[in-house]
């Protein structure tokens, strides 16, 4: 249970940390905390080995800001990355919001309260590229369904995963930001997603509603966008964004996308991908998009279909894992239309675990009950 407390030097019940901490983008050598405050502020973090010693038995405890050219940035949403790490290694942290009451040309005033978060348990592990075994658990389309999200969080045992992987439509449509925490992130936090990371792929839900330019603030990627990879043990993970379901001009969008453009330059993005050492040498290579390529149902798949698959498939994708159609089903290699990888798309609040040892692929599904409800092995 995280523990807040009030540095004070004067009662400021108004300032205080509204959301988070949560891991983003954990790396073998980096690490991204995000936390929301109640008020302007200038947050920072601190880094301490995990191995019993205290952020007071150094005279000065490296301090990591979010700094944009050199500057610190201010503001309520604080996204922090920790660098200089070592691969497939346990930190400790905390993390520090200082109030900014006055910005000026030559001044900045401060808050008299600091908001500090951190317990012993606030730790995190770097990810590791040498370890031989991994396991991660998949949901999608839990739709700002919390109860659902806590019982199936609850048949794992999270201190045993690598990462949850967040398969789109976690919320339904956005408003505003306490609607994404309230929607899935607090009850994350409260689960494990101050020492776990989750990672996620945008569900086209994701992209919908006055709030949906914002979402992705919360959520950093190494390339910036909802598409991205990332490597852990002997697998490389390729999540990619099949953005709407509908064509551009549907009245639904009200003329404010242009996802063709934006699909055909993840195209562009993956076939460097596909090209990269990182990506060839990889034992085992997962890919995440919230929409299925197959079956042909609607105009954002037909064209992930076309751009992304004949990529996939000169890259030797092992297995891709998909949701928004809210049924569970399973597709072998060669049975999934065009693509020449098994393709299974898990069902709305199913809890998908997989294990990956070497390069054999066990996957366990199970319902919101408990139930177990199948198992595939690769
Ligand atoms: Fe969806």
């Amino acid at each position: 249970m995280l523990l807040l407390c009030m540095t004070a030097f004067a009662q400021s019940p108004d300032f205080k940390i509204l959301y988070g901490p949560y891991l983003q983008n954990v790396t073998t050598n980096e690490a991204t905390v995000v936390w929301v405050t109640s008020h302007n502020a200038v947050s920072w973090i601190e880094v301490r080995p995990n191995d019993g010693t205290t952020f007071f038995d150094e005279a000065v405890v490296p301090r990591f800001y979010e700094d944009v050219d050199g500057r610190h940035k201010f503001g309520t949403v604080h996204r922090v990355t920790i660098t200089g790490l070592q691969p497939g290694t346990s930190y400790r942290y905390r993390l520090c919001s200082k109030e900014v009451t006055a910005l000026e040309n030559y001044y900045v005033g401060y808050g008299k309260v600091r908001a500090i978060q951190a317990t012993r348990n606030t730790t995190f592990r770097t990810l590791d590229t040498t370890k031989t075994k991994i396991s991660f658990a998949v949901l999608n389309d839990v739709h700002e369904n919390n109860e659902a999200l806590e019982k199936l969080l609850k048949q794992e045992d999270l201190g045993a995963l690598d990462f949850v992987f967040y398969n789109g439509d976690m919320v339904s449509n956005m408003f505003n930001e306490k609607q994404v925490f309230d929607g899935f992130i607090n009850t994350s936090v409260k689960l494990f997603a101050s020492h776990l990371p989750f990672f996620l792929a945008r569900g086209n839900h994701e992209t919908r509603g006055q709030f949906g330019n914002e979402y992705m603030n919360y959520f950093p990627t190494p390339t910036g966008h909802p598409y991205y990879t990332f490597r852990q043990g002997p697998v490389f993970f390729i999540v990619l964004d099949a953005a709407e379901d509908k064509p551009d001009n549907h009245d639904e969008y009200h003329g404010i996308v242009d996802y063709d453009k934006y699909r055909a330059q993840e195209a562009e993005w993956l076939k460097k991908v596909v090209a990269s050492d990182e990506c060839r040498q990889a034992p085992v290579r997962i890919v995440f998009m919230h929409i299925p390529p197959y079956p042909p149902a609607g105009y954002g798949d037909i064209q992930a279909n076309k751009l992304f698959v004949p990529l996939l498939n000169q890259m030797g994708v092992d297995l891709m894992l998909s949701g928004h159609t809210h049924r569970y089903a399973y597709y072998p290699k060669g049975e999934g239309g065009d693509c020449q990888f098994p393709l299974l798309i898990n069902g709305a609040r199913q809890l998908l675990h997989v294990d990956v040892d070497g390069k054999q692929i066990s996957m366990h599904i199970t319902t919101v009950d408990g139930k177990s409800f199948k198992d595939i092995k690769l």
